[in-house]
């Protein structure tokens, strides 16, 4: 949907916006970090939100990406530039935000220098990749919030993840697209 008035297509439902709407709303103030920024949409609110302090975008930024099917999907001009203008036009603030050009595995060591409390996984849609980069989220996020987008689409890598956590856990599905593991044990989302 495009967001309104903006020049942001998101690849959001209404329902998915609320919910990240819900775990902002159980932060005083937090850091956010995405895998997968595409135009923006699942970063616009963060940016525009004063709780957040920093966000940290990681984006391959190829023109089409793998997923468990044989068909991957295409994405059209998928550059951070046009991704910060189309922010920027939207009144968002990108001085809080860091932006690496690739994956997980290419990010040099100190790329996010503030611990994130809600992370959004929404990057390459295969099983391997999503469990992948669950680890990585977990692997900096010990207190807060871990979601994914198009849940069912990763179910078997998010299952996977889950099953190797070696600390309690809560797991919610916030919306028909996004679950949302809670980690570190304050109960935000309960
Ligand atoms: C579905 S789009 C993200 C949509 C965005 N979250 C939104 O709200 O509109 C997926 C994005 O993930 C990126 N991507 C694909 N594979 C990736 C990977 N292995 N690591 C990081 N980003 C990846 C693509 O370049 C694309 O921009």
């Amino acid at each position: 949907m495009l967001l309104p008035g903006t020049k942001i297509d998101a690849s959001l439902m209404q329902s998915d916006i609320i919910a990240f709407n819900i775990v902002m709303d159980r932060f005083d103030e937090y850091c956010y970090l995405e895998i997968g920024s595409y135009k923006g949409g699942s970063l616009l609110g963060h940016l525009l939100n004063p709780k957040c302090k920093a966000a940290y975008s990681i984006d391959i930024r190829t023109n089409s990406s793998k997923n468990n099917t044989n068909n991957p999907d295409t994405l059209d001009n998928n550059t951070t530039e046009d991704m910060l203008w189309r922010l920027e036009d939207a009144g968002a603030d990108i001085s809080k935000l860091k932006c690496h050009d690739g994956t997980i595995h290419d990010i040099s060591e100190g790329f996010v220098e503030k611990t994130p409390n809600i992370c959004l996984i929404d990057g390459e849609h295969t099983n391997k990749a999503a469990e992948e980069d669950f680890n990585f989220c977990y692997s900096l996020c010990k207190d807060g919030v871990i979601m994914f987008h198009d849940k069912d689409h990763v179910k078997a890598g998010i299952e996977a993840a889950l099953r190797k956590m070696d600390a309690p856990y809560t797991s919610y599905d916030l919306s028909t697209l996004v679950r949302a593991i809670e980690v570190g044990g304050k109960d935000r989302l309960k």
